[in-house]
């Protein structure tokens, strides 16, 4: 997508969900999201709000709906490992919310664990950071010698918890079995399901000319059954690297498909999460809406042609969903 058209959408970049839309119903608002409830489902509207150190810091356009997109996208090619959240549009009379408003979609509700799964295949971001400092990697003791972004032999598994409020905190599995975050069967399942979820990933985002180097996901248990939440291997949840050439296996440059180049902006500002936040130009905006534009393109392998509907008519079509989901 062109800049001048990004430019353009700049100030209509969506901010979140009015109250007004909701047909009355209560409206939870995540750092990303706007959830509202209805009986057994939930309506996930995706922001075009951006947080980087847990802070919500601005709105880059066209965010919520490749969020919102690229998670459908990988739900379809996932189901058969975990079932997800989403519900099908064979349950909906054939309608597609995905389809019709880009960045909402109706989930079945979960009784979410509150556990980051972060999986990574390599020794990068935060993980390099705490092997450097001597550190384990939450918890487990690597080799030493080894070289910064290198490929683990099995993907690595280091959850943090999910917290309502303030920063996540690295934990072992055996620490949050222990604090009774998760039952020990289910976090067996969890961490299985990740495991083959992310390995799936990489093989798919492989034929893309892409490396899903690691990801996040967030598990619930619907019906007493183990459902993947949220979101799946977006620009916002995982981090890709391009692949040198086709058919090459080992990463290549940076590719910058996920949000570290906003972090790094506020980080070069003296912004890691505490105090004052820099604030944020239409030119970094700019920036960072062309790069999840581009994570769409790359991830998905098709044209980025953002959904039509003016922000009114979807808000319409979300207090209709809200009012009779
Ligand atoms: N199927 C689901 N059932 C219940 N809660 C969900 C489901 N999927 C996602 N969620 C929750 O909805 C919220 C999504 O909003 P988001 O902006 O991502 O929040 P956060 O600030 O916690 O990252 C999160 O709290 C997430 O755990
Ligand atoms: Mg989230």
């Amino acid at each position: 997508m062109d800049r001048a058209r990004i430019e353009a959408a700049l100030a209509g970049a969506y901010p979140g969900l009015p109250d007004a839309a909701a047909g009355g119903r209560p409206v939870y608002r995540g750092k990303v999201r706007d959830v509202v409830e209805g009986p057994g489902r939930l309506l996930l509207v995706a922001s075009d709000r951006i947080s980087a150190f847990d802070r919500v810091l601005s709105t880059i356009p066209f965010k919520g709906e490749v969020l919102t997109r690229v998670s459908a996208w990988w739900f379809a090619r996932t189901s058969d490992i975990v079932p997800n959240h989403l519900v099908p549009p064979s349950h909906l009379g054939g309608r597609d919310p995905v389809r019709e408003t880009g960045r909402a979609c109706l989930v079945r509700r979960a009784e979410m664990v509150p556990v980051e799964v972060v999986v990574r295949g390599f020794l990068t971001g935060s993980a390099w950071r705490d092997y450097q400092a001597g550190r384990t990697v939450s918890g487990i003791a690597l080799p030493s010698g080894l070289a910064r972004d290198s490929e683990f032999p099995e993907p690595l598994l280091t959850p943090s918890t999910k917290e309502a409020s303030g920063h996540d905190r690295p934990a072992s599995g055996e620490e949050l079995v222990r604090s009774g975050r998760v039952d020990a069967e289910l976090w067996e399942e969890i961490s299985r399901a990740a495991r083959a979820l992310y390995l799936r990933g990489r093989e798919v985002a492989r034929e893309h000319g892409l490396v899903l180097v690691d990801t996040k996901y967030e598990f619930g248990v619907a019906d007493g059954r183990l459902v993947l939440g949220d979101e799946i291997h977006t620009p916002d949840s995982s981090r890709y690297w391009r692949l040198p050439g086709p058919g090459a296996s080992a990463p290549g440059a940076r590719s910058e498909l996920d949000k570290e180049s906003f972090r790094r902006w506020l980080a070069e500002r003296g912004f890691t999460g505490d105090g004052e936040a820099p604030s944020v130009t239409d030119e970094i905006r700019s920036e960072t809406a062309a790069r999840y534009v581009e994570a769409f393109e790359a991830i998905t392998g098709e044209v980025f042609e953002p959904n039509p509907l003016p922000t009114q008519a979807l808000d319409e079509l979300l207090a209709e969903w809200a009012s009779t989901v």
